[in-house]
């Protein structure tokens, strides 16, 4: 291979973080920290490597071919973990009789999906995941969402550039029933359905067959699809224990002071087959980007895996749309200024002392970025100036003489003199 041909570019679909790109990272991650802590979430984490046994037995749709498998060296389906919300169903079960429920536990693991890559769509992402489990009012789902709210007006994103557009898989379920499908044709039902605005009606009618679901069905979801509010719903099923449910969500959206970011869609089903009650997803109001973030009840996915009948409610909240959507209104992450000094010297005869300098200062319990070569005054401050640090010292020869430094503060500019050997002291 010549030179010509090395590339240089991460593998398609990841990415790689220069400290610029750290600035916005660790802005997004210190603001769903914080949002979670608010909340009363505590934070967890797990290994990126899952075994495919657990992945395959949540299976039953697309995410399932997306994923990034490989062997070991003892022949263990192993697999780098598409999203978490199995790993933390496994976790749970792990631990299920020492742990008390309700808990809300987050976490902002590294997710590997083999996707197309579009905008907002990348083969490796970083996702925030918020859950409740062990609490079987729609109180929770209200609030992982009230969570995800207060984070998004943290980064500066206001109400008005986003909505969180819901359903509820039971509801549907009674809308289906109402137009005599039955229950077991319901989970490739709804698959289907949520591939509805993304791929051809005809498409759709192909996989729907392909499980086995008459073209009559097909014309029935066409007929239920025209439902539009919540109002068109309850006309068809008035008495709907899912409509009933919904509005109980609505009302705790509106304790919660989220209600108004909602709009009930029927066509919101998400692509992950465990979901059981209400699912939602968020999206920039210009629609233009991909979902900001998405989740719902899944009251069945730890019995599914092996664990105990345990209700649970979440969402999964990326890093990559949500910086697009930052990018698309303006908005930068704030500077980092870190509470690090600075410390240059004016030749190679002062870089003792200076070294002697830091590392006092470290021992202090300061951070100290020290300068690895010689420079004029001229030159240390300007590169101060344009780095993030918070003070600069720097020690020239007649500092030296003196026993004296100067400790500027880099944002206003004011300067205290210091005693070498009171800094040395320590
Ligand atoms: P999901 O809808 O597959 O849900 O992903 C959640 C969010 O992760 C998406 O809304 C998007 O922000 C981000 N995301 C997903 N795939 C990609 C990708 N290829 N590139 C960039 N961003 C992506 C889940 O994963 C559920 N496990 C969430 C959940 C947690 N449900 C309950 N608890």
């Amino acid at each position: 291979m010549s030179s010509k041909d090395i590339s240089f570019a991460p593998p398609r679909g990841m990415r790689d973080f220069y400290p610029e790109d750290m600035i916005e990272r660790s802005f997004l991650f210190d603001t769903w920290k914080k949002s979670a802590l608010r909340f009363g979430f505590q934070h967890y984490d797990a290994c990126v490597v899952e075994t495919m046994d657990l992945l395959r037995r949540k299976a039953g749709e697309e995410i399932s071919d997306q994923i990034y498998t490989f062997k070991d060296k003892s022949d263990r389906d192993l697999a780098l973990r598409p999203e978490m919300t199995p790993t933390l169903a496994r976790m749970i079960a792990a631990k299920q009789g020492s742990l008390s429920f309700p808990i809300k536990w987050f976490s902002i693991p590294q997710c590997f999906r083999y996707e197309r890559t579009t905008r907002g769509r990348k083969r490796e992402h970083f996702q925030w995941n918020l859950d409740i489990v062990g609490d079987p009012s729609v109180y929770a789902e209200a609030e992982v969402i009230a969570c995800a709210a207060t984070s998004l007006a943290s980064l500066g994103i206001q109400k008005d550039a986003y909505r969180v557009r819901f359903n509820n898989r039971r509801l549907l379920a009674d809308l289906l029933s109402s137009y005599s499908i039955p229950e077991d044709q319901h989970p490739s039902v709804f698959l289907a359905l949520d591939k509805k605005g993304k791929v051809p009606d005809e498409k759709i009618r192909e996989i729907l067959s392909e499980n086995g679901i008459p073209e009559t069905t097909v014309f029935k979801i066409d007929e239920m699809a025209a439902c539009q509010s919540l109002d068109d719903v309850s006309s068809v099923v008035p008495t709907s224990p899912g409509l009933a449910e919904t509005d109980r969500f609505l009302d705790a959206a509106a304790a919660f002071g989220i209600d108004d970011v909602l709009e009930f869609d029927l066509s919101v089903i998400r692509g992950l087959a465990y979901y059981t009650g209400i699912v939602f997803e968020a999206f920039d109001s210009a629609r233009q980007l991909r979902a900001i973030f998405g989740g719902g009840r899944y009251d069945n996915l730890l019995s599914t895996i092996g664990g105990g009948d345990i209700t649970a409610v979440g969402l999964g909240f990326g890093d990559v749309v949500v910086s697009e959507l930052m990018r698309d209104l303006g908005i930068d992450s704030p500077p980092m200024t870190e509470d690090t000094i600075l410390v240059g010297y004016m030749s190679d005869e002062q870089r003792e002392v200076s070294t002697r300098i830091a590392t006092a200062l470290r021992r202090q319990g300061h951070n100290v970025c020290l300068a690895s070569k010689a420079q004029k005054p001229k030159a240390f401050f300007k590169g101060a100036g344009g780095s993030n640090c918070a003070k600069a010292a720097f020690i020239g020869p007649d500092d030296v003489d003196s026993g004296q430094i100067k400790l500027k503060n880099l944002t206003t500019r004011d300067e205290t003199v210091v005693a070498i050997s009171e800094i040395l002291k320590v």
